[in-house]
């Protein structure tokens, strides 16, 4: 029999329950033994509705059981400590992005966790789609030849409406002692958010698809639905200064240009995310916008058949317990959380999305809103440069 690993979750919330959580329970190579959620009822419903035996509260218990191989933080905020204390625990991390504001953060735990011969994963939810592995494998077989121009957007309208409060946790009281974000109104100081949020698995998808790390970057950050309400409790609206378009272009080492659109408040379906890449003899382009069931679609041209064909997806792309409606959400996680199972119980040195390739991404993120902060040409990598301030929730 295979053997499953002992899995821990440490947050119950709508992402969890949508993504996370299916993943664990359809995938053959794991059990989810305990749940925790700082709102138990939370828990206890979660934990019945995907037959979890145990839940908790306090994380800390789960830190210390002996009887866990992976940890799980699907929390909202930020993950750092977490982090660091769940790989100081000896446990295989499974993380929600960003793992760190700071890309030298994330370089320092990706070094902790192989100090410690533990995997990780980070929520690049994207590089799993089914289209988008297929796409990956197709570059890797060399359908595109030499990458020239990759093109990655993400476009939906999650955020267009003001009144949809940019501290995305439900809170039941107002929050006390967090210091508010997005208070510094000049247009350099703005906070990044859509950069960070799903600007994140693009830019991963994008580093996959031309092959190389990227050595400069030009960016802008915008912020286009200025007065918006800070949180669930909150009646007006106030000024907050945060990045909710962006859009940045640079140079890849293997001399393939690339560019990047990231948006929360651009009308569209979500997740919206398409990335293109074109190539000496061929071009792919991936479409993951949810829109009229359809949640997928992978398209090809190469220089001697110049007009884009619609592809279908191999089977064998699809995750475990696949279900022709299911939604975006568990049908891209589940290849996520089943690839992270694979990884550690063949216990070599594969490990996809781990922490290592969040750094490289997270050092792009720093690096364009630093170009934006001092409007220039930022060269990679990046060295001692200053973090930039960045939303939390
Ligand atoms: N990768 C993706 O495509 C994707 C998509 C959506 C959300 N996310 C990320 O997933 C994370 C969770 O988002 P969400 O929408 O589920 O948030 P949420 O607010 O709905 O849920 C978070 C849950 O974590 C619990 N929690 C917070 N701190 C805790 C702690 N210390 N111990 C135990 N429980 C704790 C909260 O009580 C809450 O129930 C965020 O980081 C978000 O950015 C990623």
């Amino acid at each position: 029999m295979t053997p499953r690993l002992r899995v821990g979750v440490i947050g119950a919330g709508r992402w969890s329950a949508s993504a996370h959580l299916p993943g664990f329970h359809r995938t053959p190579l794991a059990e989810t033994v305990v749940l925790c959620d700082l709102d138990r009822s939370l828990a206890e419903r979660q934990a019945s509705a995907f037959a979890i035996p145990e839940v908790a509260t306090d994380y800390r218990a789960l830190l210390d059981r002996s009887d866990l191989d992976v940890i799980d933080v699907v929390t909202r905020g930020d993950h750092q400590d977490l982090v660091f204390e769940v790989l100081e625990a000896g446990k295989h991390c499974l993380v929600e992005k960003p793992v760190c504001h700071d890309y030298r953060d994330v370089q320092r735990a990706h070094r902790l966790a192989e100090s410690k011969g533990l995997k990780t994963k980070v929520g690049l939810t994207f590089r799993y789609a089914p289209a988008v592995m297929y796409a990956f494998d197709l570059i890797r077989q060399g359908f595109i030849g030499d990458p020239f121009v990759f093109n990655g957007y993400e476009q939906n309208s999650q955020w267009l409406d003001p009144d949809n409060p940019m501290d995305k946790r439900i809170h039941k009281t107002k929050p006390v002692g967090e210091a508010p974000w997005g208070t510094d109104l000049s247009p350099e100081g703005i906070t990044v958010s859509s950069l960070e949020g799903y600007g994140a698995p693009t830019i991963d998808i994008g580093l996959e698809m031309v092959g190389a790390d990227l050595v400069e970057v030009v960016g802008l950050l915008a912020n286009l639905v200025p007065y918006r309400r800070r949180t669930n409790l909150d009646v007006e609206r106030e000024r907050i200064n945060i990045d909710d378009a962006d859009l940045f272009m640079a140079r890849a080492a293997n001399g393939a240009i690339y560019s990047m659109q990231s948006s929360y408040v651009t009308v569209g379906n979500y997740p919206g995310i398409e990335a293109r890449v074109y190539g000496s003899a061929g071009a792919i382009k991936v479409r993951l916008v949810e829109e009229f069931g359809v949640i997928q679609t992978i398209h090809t041209a190469t220089a001697a058949a110049v007009e884009f064909v619609q592809r279908e997806i191999p089977a064998r792309y699809f995750p475990p317990g696949f279900r022709d409606d299911d939604p975006w959400s568990a049908a891209f996680y589940g290849n996520l959380v089943h690839n992270f199972c694979e990884e550690i119980l063949a216990g070599g040195a594969e490990n996809q999305g781990n922490f290592a390739q969040s750094a490289r991404v997270q050092e792009i993120i720093n690096a364009v809103a630093l170009s934006h902060r001092e409007r220039r040409w930022v060269g990679l990598p990046l060295g001692e440069a200053p973090a930039p301030q960045t939303s939390p929730f």
